[in-house]
């Protein structure tokens, strides 16, 4: 096993990351009705997202490698909480601002991750793409959390004036 090696992995587990996130997030941004902000984070953060996915993408490419599928059970946990967000349910927006800031979270790991395996892989030629990615990841991170109380006292708003309010 050599640096080199190591950092195509991850390289390839970052892009599958950014692949589900494009999915998680498409899903809920045509789905919401009742939470502009969050629609509004979202609709920009999957704007971001795919320059992250393309950064990685040309990153594997210089190293004369592709993207490969998502490993079946890589996202774990998080993976699970996403599914969470997808069955509908009376309070399917505060299980998104959850399992959304869990995943923002996992991926700031991600790229600090892939960051440091870059270094020790002498890649620094690539290594402020992914820098900005981070900042990227660390700024939608914050914004989630910033959107949790608001949106969860809009929830109240709405579910106690018999309002639709889940989504
Ligand atoms: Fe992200």
């Amino acid at each position: 096993m050599d640096a080199q090696s190591i950092y195509v992995t991850a390289l390839k587990n970052t892009h599958a990351i950014e692949m589900q996130a494009l999915q998680i997030m498409e899903r809920q941004v045509e789905r919401l009705e009742h939470y502009p902000e969050m629609e509004a984070a979202l609709r920009r953060h999957i704007e971001e997202t795919h320059g992250q996915r393309t950064r990685l993408e040309e990153a594997l490419q210089s190293l004369g490698d592709s993207p490969s599928a998502l490993k079946e059970g890589f996202l774990g946990f998080v993976g699970n909480m996403m599914a969470l967000g997808h069955t509908p349910a009376q309070d399917e927006i505060l299980k998104n601002s959850y399992a959304n800031h869990a995943f923002e979270n996992f991926e700031i790991a991600a790229y600090e991750s892939l960051l440091t395996i870059g270094e020790v892989a002498g890649q620094s030629g690539h290594l402020s793409a992914f820098q900005q990615s981070l900042s990227e990841e660390q700024a939608m991170a914050q914004t989630v959390r910033e959107l949790i109380k608001p949106t969860t006292r809009r929830y109240l708003e709405l579910s106690l004036a018999g309002a639709k309010a889940d989504r």
